[in-house]
């Protein structure tokens, strides 16, 4: 059975651009460090107006303009984030009453960098079973309010944002390879490596928020063998070759992991969506936000084979081939 439909894209960004200038009269580091070792060049900064509801709703109304429906049609919201406006309610409710589509089914979903890929699969699996029709999946992140910026490993790494896309019920009766949806994703998650990439606050263990800890290199080379074996998977499931995709949007972690894992699976550099240079690594909303921006500057097209990739804290990880 051919998958959802995706009929519109969007995303936000906060006002406030950081440069690695900027960062660089805060923390030990440089402009030519962090562009050396991560391709970053600037990063979007919330301010205080600025929560990742508000994010997510712009880019929800993007999205919802783009595919020129009603947010009234919407019958199911599913935010992924790891920085939430509030422990509880869902942030996912928060932009339902901002979007006035009160009275679907809305609820935020927790897996970091890969949020997205497992938010689109949790509202493709409920669009198939008859649950809802047309759904909004939004990742959206204010990671800055979760970043130690004393900590020069972390604090350059990180930018705010926020990307959605309107997601239509498959069509009765569609089918095959050519028909636009998904047409197959595959999510991995491995505890044990918890250690590697956390926040070291929460609710029910310090009662604080918390900051972001890394260990870059670990996360690094983790990264490079999970996304290069998770897009194996897909690529043989759908039947298809390393030459039939168009596009591959990654997750916006780092030019050099997009570099190795494209080079790993013999995929064109020229194939592959970069926005890590503008947006650094925006979380759950970097895969939605690198996919509008490439739709909207041209690149991605209708029928076009894309190919989207995550991996995040857990660890993490994911790949959806989809038909636009
Ligand atoms: N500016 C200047 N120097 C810095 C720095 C900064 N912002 N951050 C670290 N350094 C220093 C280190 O202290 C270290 O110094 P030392 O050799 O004197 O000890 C040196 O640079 C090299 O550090 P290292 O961590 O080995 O660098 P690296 O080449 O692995 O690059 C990352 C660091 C974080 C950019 C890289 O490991 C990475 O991208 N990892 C993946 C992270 C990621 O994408 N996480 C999110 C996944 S969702």
């Amino acid at each position: 059975m051919t998958g959802s439909r995706i009929i519109g894209t969007g995303s936000a960004l906060p006002r406030q651009i950081v440069t690695n200038a900027d960062l660089a009269q805060r923390v030990d580091t440089s402009d030519e460090w962090i562009v050396a070792r991560t391709g970053i060049r600037q990063r979007h900064i919330a301010q205080a107006d600025e929560t990742t509801a508000t994010l997510a709703t712009a880019a929800a109304r993007a999205a919802l303009d783009d595919a020129g429906v009603e947010a009234s049609s919407i019958d199911l919201i599913v935010l992924a984030t790891a920085t939430p406006d509030n422990t509880f309610p869902a942030t996912a409710t928060k932009v339902q009453h901002a979007l006035g589509c009160n009275g679907g089914i809305a609820f935020d979903v927790a897996a970091v960098c890969s949020g997205f890929l497992y938010a689109l699969s949790v509202a493709d699996s409920l669009l198939k079973t008859g649950m809802a029709k047309r759904a909004l999946v939004i990742g959206a992140e204010t990671f800055s309010r979760i970043l130690d910026w004393d900590d020069r490993t972390t604090c350059v790494l990180f930018g705010d944002g926020a990307g959605a896309v309107v997601l239509d019920a498959p069509a009765a009766g569609d089918a095959g390879k050519d028909t636009p949806g998904i047409l197959g994703t595959r999510l991995h998650a491995d505890g044990a490596q918890h250690d590697l990439l956390y926040v070291d606050g929460g609710p029910s263990t310090t009662q604080t928020v918390g900051h972001v800890r890394m260990k870059g290199p670990e996360v690094f080379r983790h990264a490079v063998v999970n996304l290069a074996e998770v897009l194996r998977e897909v690529i043989e499931d759908a039947g298809i070759s390393v030459a039939d995709i168009d596009w591959v949007v990654p997750h916006q972690a780092n030019a050099r992991i997009l570099d190795a894992t494209a080079r790993k699976l013999g995929i064109s550099p020229d194939k592959v969506v970069v926005t890590v240079h503008a947006h650094a690594n925006t979380s759950a909303a970097s895969v939605p936000l690198a996919l509008d921006t490439a739709r909207k500057d041209g690149r991605i097209k209708a029928g076009d084979l894309v190919m989207l990739e995550a991996m995040g804290g857990g660890f993490t990880w994911g790949a959806s081939l989809i038909r636009m």
